[in-house]
């Protein structure tokens, strides 16, 4: 499934290496897991399979024979977080809930998965020796400014409970990595896509809802003008960057890195590039009233990504973007 080659670019690195991916069964999460047991890692899943499925597993999970181990579990309970991460060198911590509109109406929810859930994984991290935790930051960390490039020494401006939660996390991790013998780094990402992400929920990211209505031969929507623009980034691109970042040979110290790959694609031009790439040129984008909150243009300056990781994207977007055209087919249309 992956395009990118793991032995090629990660070598032995993760070989006999025991890790933990939260939210494992998750769209990242699945992909960071199977690029693990392909790089000869023993993975735990920890997942409470609230938007999670083990199905995303069934593509590699025959080739893990012993190496992947799945725990239905949460990250709000600290006793199955400290018994999930013993003897790990890595945590991938994923897990959360994602939704920016399910943070409006639900903060004090979102707060506890993503921040008391985050605290349980860094106490249980530092109790186990744990060498160095990844976080999946997000760029809505940044909010509705309308400066682009993004850089990481911009002002963070969180516009709802999530990206309060992601940045909250942040800080934690930074503070954590100064105050303890643990290592940590927050990966800012940028708008994900690539296979086995979920197009059924009312706020699935824009790749996703347009292959949805397309494969139901409806007009995907847009809301706005369309001539907003975001910074794309095939799934492989995240996997490469946790695992170079859990490589790296120097200290992290709580670092916040932008992960995406630094060029924008407006939203009308994916609309007619997916129209045309499934056959249905016909079902022209059509757009509603744009939304509160929505930003203009979203794009990251990958400069540190490339500096402290040596991170460059390993998979373009036009090269991803068929692949996962193709699951979306497969796993809508049967
Ligand atoms: N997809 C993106 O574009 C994007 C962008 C920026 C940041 N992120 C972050 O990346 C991470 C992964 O996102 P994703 O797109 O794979 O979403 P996802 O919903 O597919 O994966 C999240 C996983 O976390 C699990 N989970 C939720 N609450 C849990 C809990 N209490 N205990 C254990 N597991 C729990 C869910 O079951 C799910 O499997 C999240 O932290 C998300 O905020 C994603």
């Amino acid at each position: 499934m992956p395009i990118a080659h793991w032995p090629s670019l990660h070598g032995e690195s993760f070989q006999g290496v025991r890790t933990l991916v939260t939210g494992g069964a998750g769209f990242i999460g699945s992909h960071i897991t199977e690029a693990l047991i392909e790089l000869g890692a023993y993975v735990t899943v920890l997942d409470d399979l609230s938007g999670g499925d083990p199905a995303n597993f069934d593509t590699f999970k025959a080739d893990a024979d012993d190496r992947l181990r799945f725990v239905q579990g949460s990250i709000l309970d600290q006793t199955v977080v400290n018994k999930t991460i013993e003897g790990c060198a890595y945590v991938f911590h994923q897990a959360a809930l994602g939704s920016v509109p399910g943070s409006v109406d639900q903060p004090r929810k979102y707060h506890d998965v993503n921040v008391t859930g985050t605290v349980n994984v860094l106490e249980a991290a530092r109790a186990a020796g744990v060498q160095r935790v990844m976080f999946a930051a997000s760029a809505a960390a940044y909010g509705d400014s309308e400066v682009v490039p993004k850089v990481e020494t911009m002002e963070v401006t969180p516009k709802s409970p999530y990206a309060a939660n992601k940045v909250a996390c942040e800080s934690l991790l930074r503070a954590y990595a100064n105050s303890y013998d643990i290592d940590a780094v927050s990966l800012r990402y940028f708008n994900v896509f690539g296979p086995r992400q979920n197009a059924n929920s009312a706020y699935a990211a824009v790749i996703a809802a347009f292959a949805k209505a397309l494969f139901a031969n409806e007009h995907p929507k847009i809301y706005g003008d369309g001539e907003q623009s975001r910074d794309f980034i095939f799934i492989d691109n995240i996997v490469h960057a946790n695992l170079l970042a859990a490589r790296c040979e120097s200290s992290l110290n709580g670092e916040v890195i932008n992960i995406a790959c630094g060029q924008r694609i407006s939203v009308n031009d994916l609309a007619t590039h997916m129209a045309a790439m499934t056959a249905r040129p016909h079902l022209t984008a059509e757009h509603l009233d744009i939304r509160v909150g929505d930003v203009k243009h979203s794009l990251a300056d990958v400069t540190k990504a490339k500096a402290l990781l040596g991170y460059e994207p390993v998979v373009d977007f036009e090269t991803g973007l068929k692949p996962t055209v193709e699951w979306y087919e497969a796993a809508l249309v049967g």
